[in-house]
């Protein structure tokens, strides 16, 4: 069942939980994070990003992954995760993506606002309840050959306070000390900082590097205000660990080996789910009044 991604991450804030938002980069990935979702009735985000489409082909990206998602018995919204053009989320918007995020946090201030208001003005055009995400400061890490900002730069509070107001968008992922891809050294998440935009912003805010946090702080951050949050590279792991121990099995048909990878990183699904809360909200989310 399609829904929009600001209901979700609306009554997700509201209900002190999060939406999981997976990132996917094949039918498997995607079926695996489909079928988690179900066996715990939970809502859920899928996403992918620029370099998934354009090696795909938008098309076969997008038809599949919309059939799929409507398809599916628990409530569930496909967002276009780091777009990094104002022709892609245009592309995008029209053809049924209910959310997209503008990832602007490479430029300056002024032209990241600058991008990011076009891009909210087109969505609205387009269909009131679009979700438009956008990053400030800038989240460390590689994902999915984007380079985001290298080391990173944590968010300053007051400038996210004036990002939100000027550029009218629906989530904000905020630079706090996560990063994309593996950790290499425990990472330094700015509570601080976390707590006090939790106290000057409204609007839900996004977790980007969610693989390799732990428990507590994925925890913390949800009381703080985080209501989505991505793990890309753990289902990345877990698709190719799968595949590399059927083929040493010898179960080298694409069949046998691509069951192996949706159930490895339907596992992986079901285990942050639990952590985040929202086991059993799908059942709850048309009762849940706004
Ligand atoms: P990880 O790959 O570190 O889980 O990050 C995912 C993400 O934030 C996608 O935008």
């Amino acid at each position: 069942m399609e829904v929009s991604y600001i209901k979700l991450v609306e009554i997700a804030k509201k209900n002190s939980f999060a939406v999981g938002a997976f990132n996917f980069h094949n039918l498997e990935v995607l079926q695996g994070i489909i079928a988690a979702a179900e066996e715990l009735s939970s809502p859920v985000i899928v996403q992918t990003t620029p370099p998934f489409i354009n090696d795909a082909g938008f098309k076969p990206v997008i038809f599949a992954a919309r059939e799929i998602v409507s398809r599916c018995s628990v409530p569930a919204a496909l967002h276009l995760d780091h777009g990094n053009s104002f022709e892609l989320v245009q592309k995008c918007l029209v053809n049924g993506f209910t959310s997209v995020m503008i990832d602007g946090s490479k430029m300056s201030f002024e032209k990241n606002i600058e991008l990011t208001k076009k891009v909210v003005e087109i969505s609205k055009a387009v269909r009131e309840d679009i979700a438009v995400e956008a990053e400030l400061g800038s989240i460390g890490g590689v994902e999915d050959q984007i380079i985001d900002g290298g080391s990173g730069k944590i968010i300053i509070p007051e400038e996210a306070v004036k990002f939100v107001e000027q550029t009218g968008i629906d989530a904000l992922a905020p630079a706090i000390g996560t990063a994309h891809g593996i950790y290499k050294s425990e990472p330094i998440i700015r509570f601080d900082v976390a707590a006090e935009l939790n106290k000057l912003i409204k609007i839900p805010m996004v977790v980007h590097g969610g693989s390799g946090l732990d428990v507590e702080t994925f925890h913390k951050l949800i009381q703080l205000g985080f209501s989505k949050i991505n793990v890309g590279t753990e289902l990345k792991i877990a698709w190719y660990k799968a595949l590399e121990n059927s083929f040493k099995n010898g179960k080298t048909d694409p069949l046998l080996a691509s069951a192996e990878a949706r159930k490895a990183v339907k596992e992986i699904v079901i285990d942050k789910i639990k952590i985040f809360g929202s086991v059993g909200k799908a059942r709850d989310f048309i009762n849940i009044k706004d």
